[in-house]
């Protein structure tokens, strides 16, 4: 998965097709002293390495719940995430944060792009606050330009985001995402926010990751654009009711051992 073109310091090494991320019995329950909340019950699946994950649902049904626990923001109750081989829980906040950076790309719904920053700004902030992904400080407008570039909105580099259509922002937002090269993205409601024609854009925008070497995780009620995805699960009230395509990673390759470095954080 290494790419040549940013040095980057490359975290994790698992053949495209099998498990990435393991979700084992995760189960998610708020106690307040009035009542107890089931949020996520008994949920187990596999995201294959470069795969199109879909986690779809309809409202409230725990989707967006899922995701803070894939990338480690929030804790289950019971249950564990092992991503590459290494549980989450096991690391300490600092290494979660820094391992978040280098590993997960987050993509919300609603942009959530600085309003006073430029395109490439918000890239470069991502960069800044993610370590640089091995790239040092004097290329990072480079690097942000690239990332502009593989998601079409390179010409927009020096626009704010009150200067960009919703699917362009969307676009810059994917291209944020990019910049510490993580082997994965996570979007939550990516297209939800959109006209139809600037979602389909985005959603193949997304997709085309999966090329590019990423695994791409995504959150949708949409059950058209979950049916496109390579594989996926279905949630209702917080328990799987349906999956697909997650065979594929028991059909290839065990994942390679963890770093040293991995294993240690
Ligand atoms: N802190 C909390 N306390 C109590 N209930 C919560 C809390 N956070 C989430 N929930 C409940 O957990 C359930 C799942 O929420 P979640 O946000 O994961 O749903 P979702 O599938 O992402 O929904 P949407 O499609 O509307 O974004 C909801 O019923 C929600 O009300
Ligand atoms: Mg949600």
């Amino acid at each position: 998965m290494a790419r040549p073109d940013n040095g980057s310091q490359r975290t994790v090494m698992v053949a495209r097709g099998a498990p990435l991320v393991r979700v084992e019995q995760l189960s998610h329950v708020i106690q307040t002293r009035a009542q107890r909340t089931v949020i996520l019950d008994d949920v187990t699946f596999t995201v294959p390495a470069e795969s199109l994950f879909a986690i779809n649902g309809p409202s409230g049904s725990g989707k967006s719940t899922i995701l803070n626990m894939l990338t480690g923001l929030d804790r289950p109750t019971t249950g564990r995430v092992l991503f590459a081989g290494v549980e989450l829980r096991a690391k300490r906040e600092n290494a979660l944060a820094r391992w978040r950076g280098r590993h997960v790309g987050i993509v919300f719904q609603f942009f959530q792009l600085i309003p006073t920053l430029t395109a490439a700004e918000n890239v470069t902030l991502a960069l800044q606050l993610g370590g640089g992904g091995g790239v040092p400080r004097r290329r990072w407008r480079q690097r942000a330009l690239e990332c502009l570039t593989a998601v079409d909105v390179g010409a927009y580099a020096d626009r704010l985001p009150s200067e960009l259509s919703g699917g362009q922002q969307q676009r810059v937002a994917i291209a944020r995402a990019l910049a510490n090269d993580p082997p994965v993205v996570v979007a939550d409601e990516p297209t939800g926010n959109l006209d139809s024609q600037s979602a389909h854009a985005v959603f193949e925008t997304l997709a085309s990751l999966t090329e590019r070497g990423k695994t791409v995780i995504y959150v949708t009620h949409d059950r058209e654009l979950a049916a496109r995805a390579s594989a996926g699960i279905e949630l209702l009230d917080g328990r799987v009711v349906g999956s697909h395509g997650m065979e594929a990673a028991f059909d290839s390759v065990a994942p390679a051992a963890p770093s040293a470095e991995e294993a240690g954080q």
